[in-house]
């Protein structure tokens, strides 16, 4: 019998100590040790994946190891084929973290029902048959080639994968699977860093991919499967306000493409649908001008998005006045409301604001800035900005409209939605060609200029 160890583990970076201590070195966090049982001499891991012959390590010459085409599967959902690069890639292991109750499981229950021809092994810890049953019938897709194990075991897990030799595999969640190799509970650290290295160990051997959901706790780390990032090839993070219809599914890495992409769905009745055209559902349809909204030209990912800002300034009965932010970077609005007060005049101080992007979407381009300050002028104002006008720009601490990435997509953009306008700065103004445009391209250098041309 191998000797029983116990060890501490920080829940939220996996550091592991023989002693219990209040802050971790590794992360700076308190209280976040727990002392959980780790067996150090492991016997053969031969509970776990293990092919029949093990190959002996050897050195290669990089140039002998051929080149090949990352095979990948393409998926019916445009998003997820986006996000992860243009497909999923075969042996990949995906970790997809989220809020409890966002959609994760309904997202990759849709996408294994979706994928015709391909034989799926949805492994579910966390729901019933019956549950997943109703959930499918829910969304009302039917495949031939989908099998379901409600099982928490690997050991187990891993014989019916050995009989089914499914081509694709998904683990809802990592948190309730469990190793035989490890005394620890569930959702304990060195549980999720063994039961993760097993599936990495299965994908790579056999070439199948594995996602992996996860769930992330309300700050946004990953709790345990933090410790996942690096074993993993790649990290999607599924979020939204559980109160809006809209969830953005987003790339933290990926060793197969661009973590710049962004895919987006609007949760319905009957499962989650892909949004192609975000601009359309972010914009509110209106006619008449109302104050206080402005359309940013934004960029999200590698796509252009047109995105509503609203404001709300009004004078202030508190001593202190209030400033809220959705969706938008609370230091950043302070910071505008600075320069406006310092370069233009502007007296809010004394006001009250807040800052709401529609749609309840957390926009980070810093390009909305000039959105968001004609959104504020607008409303301090009480004077609405025609609909048919956009805005493209950063706003610097000297009141200076600087220039932001990839204008002319942008412009591109606002022009195929009908916009007329487009206010950008003028240091992007250098190599546009404005004779094939259908829309009025405005250059700014300041922030007083713009007041002047809008009101
Ligand atoms: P779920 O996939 O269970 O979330 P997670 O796995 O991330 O915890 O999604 C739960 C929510 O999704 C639930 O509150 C109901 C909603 N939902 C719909 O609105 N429409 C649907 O068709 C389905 C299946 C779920
Ligand atoms: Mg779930």
């Amino acid at each position: 019998m191998s000797k029983i160890k116990t060890a501490f583990f920080c829940q939220n970076c996996g550091y592991e100590s023989a002693k219990w201590t209040g802050k971790c070195p590794a992360c700076n966090q308190w209280n976040t040790f727990v002392e959980e049982k780790v067996q150090k001499e492991l016997p053969l891991r031969q509970q776990g994946w293990k092919t029949e012959d093990a190959r002996l390590p050897k050195t290669v010459h990089l140039t002998d190891v051929e080149t090949m085409e990352e095979k990948r599967l393409l998926s019916p959902d445009n998003e997820l084929n986006r996000v992860l690069g243009g497909g999923i890639v075969a042996g990949s292991l995906v970790l997809v973290g989220g809020e409890p109750g966002i959609g994760k499981s309904t997202l990759f229950l849709q996408v294994a029902l979706l994928l015709k021809g391909v034989r799926t092994l949805y492994v579910s810890g966390e729901e019933s048959e019956q549950q997943i049953k109703m959930r499918a019938d829910r969304l009302q897709i039917q495949n031939e080639e989908f099998y379901l194990l409600t099982e928490t075991s690997t050991q187990t897990i891993f014989q019916e994968i050995k009989k089914l030799e499914p081509q694709l595999v998904i683990i809802d969640s990592i948190q309730t699977l469990q190793s035989p190799l490890i005394e620890s509970a569930p959702g304990s650290v060195s549980q999720i860093r063994e039961t993760a290295a097993e599936m990495q160990r299965f994908a790579k051997e056999t070439n199948t991919p594995v996602f992996l959901i996860g769930h992330i706790t309300k700050d946004g780390s990953i709790a345990g499967p933090k410790i996942l990032e690096h074993i993993v090839d790649t990290v999607l993070q599924f979020e939204g306000d559980q109160h809006y219809a809209y969830r953005i599914l987003r790339t933290i890495k990926n060793r197969f493409g661009s973590t710049a992409e962004l895919g987006i769905y609007e949760m319905t009745g009957a499962g989650l649908r892909q949004v192609s055209n975000p601009s359309e559902i972010l914009i509110s349809q209106r006619d008449d001008m109302l104050s206080g909204v402005a359309i940013a030209a934004t960029i999200e990912g590698l796509r252009p998005m047109l995105v509503e800002v609203q404001a709300l300034v009004t004078q202030s009965v508190y001593g202190t006045p209030q400033r809220t932010a959705t969706g938008f970077d609370l230091r950043r609005l302070q910071l505008l409301l600075a320069v406006l007060e310092k370069r233009g005049g502007f007296h809010f101080g004394v006001k009250d604001v807040f800052l709401n992007i529609a749609g309840g979407l957390r926009v980070e381009d810093p390009s909305i800035d000039l959105a968001v300050l004609c959104a504020l002028l607008s409303s301090y104002e009480d004077v609405g900005i025609s609909h048919k006008v956009c805005f493209a720009g950063e706003v610097g601490l000297s009141g200076e409209i600087r220039a932001v990435n990839r204008i002319e997509q942008r412009i591109a953009e606002a022009e195929k939605l009908g916009f007329e306008k487009i206010f950008i700065s003028r240091y992007n103004k250098k190599g546009l060609d404005f004779s094939k445009m259908n829309i009025e391209v405005v250059p700014l250098g300041r922030v007083d200029e713009v007041y002047r041309l809008l009101f």
